[in-house]
């Protein structure tokens, strides 16, 4: 894939969203996350997509004995690296349509908001399998289905002035364009049957499946969210071996 993320404009844009700021405390789907990982003391962790290490400096930071971010764009791991000083912490440029980790190399695989980039996600979920130790753990988040199914993804107001997220294209799989960050961005939009059935078939068992959406609580500190609660925004998931 072209590396999205090294693109000057995005990176600029990407770079001063809150999440990219405040790190997993300005990602509103992090607490969700978080309860589904193991405890991390003494795992050796892997995350996939890692973006500027937020999840890979917090992982060292619970105790984990090692851990390796993976991402395709140099400007990501470029930030990432300038923000890290953790000898635990090692970060790889990889493409994820082709990476191959070690057979039974780590206990945890991470992915926050990277798998909606992958077009071969049932060769990544085989190696990840492959890589994983026995009693090893998958968790990863995606865009969910209903926000990457729409070929021109947006809110709209009905006949009853109802705030609606028209939804087309829900059973086309595939590639989705639309623009964002003042470019053209690919993503691969699947159903979450095909999310469920590509990890069985790799061999996973399924733990956990969540269409998140923020707690009335989070909506009463941040009200810009409330609208995240009409329809599901990430997908969490979580298996094992
Ligand atoms: C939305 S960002 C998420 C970053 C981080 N995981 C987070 O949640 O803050 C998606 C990340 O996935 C990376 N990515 C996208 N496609 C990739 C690929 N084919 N191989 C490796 N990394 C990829 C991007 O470079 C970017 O850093």
């Amino acid at each position: 894939m072209s590396a999205l993320y090294d693109d000057e404009t995005f990176f600029a844009g990407y770079s001063g969203m809150v999440r990219s700021k405040e790190g997993l405390a300005g990602a509103a789907e992090w607490p969700a996350m978080r309860a589904l990982l193991p405890p991390l003391g003494g795992l050796r962790v892997l995350d996939l997509g890692c973006g500027f290490g937020w999840f890979a400096r917090w992982a060292a930071g619970e105790g984990a004995a090692s851990v390796i971010g993976v991402d395709v764009s140099e400007r990501m791991l470029e930030r990432a690296r300038t923000m890290t000083d953790d000898a635990s912490i090692r970060y790889l440029r990889a493409d994820l349509e082709a990476f191959e980790p070690a057979p039974h190399s780590v206990d945890l695989v991470h992915s926050s908001l990277a798998f909606h980039y992958i077009e071969k996600l049932d060769r990544l979920f085989g190696a990840i399998h492959q890589a994983l130790s026995p009693g090893g753990r998958l968790v990863f988040s995606v865009e969910h289905p209903i926000f990457t199914a729409p070929s021109a993804p947006g809110w709209t107001v009905d006949g009853a002035g109802r705030k609606v997220w028209p939804v087309d294209g829900y059973q086309i799989e595939g590639p989705r364009t639309t623009r964002w960050l003042g470019r053209d961005v690919v993503k691969q939009h699947r159903t979450v049957g095909t999310y469920v059935t590509l990890l069985l078939r790799a061999g996973f068992t399924i733990d956990h499946l969540e269409e998140w959406a923020p707690t009335l609580e989070q909506v009463e500190a941040r009200p810009d969210w409330a609208e995240e609660r009409q329809r599901p925004t990430f997908m969490l998931m979580a298996a094992q071996i």
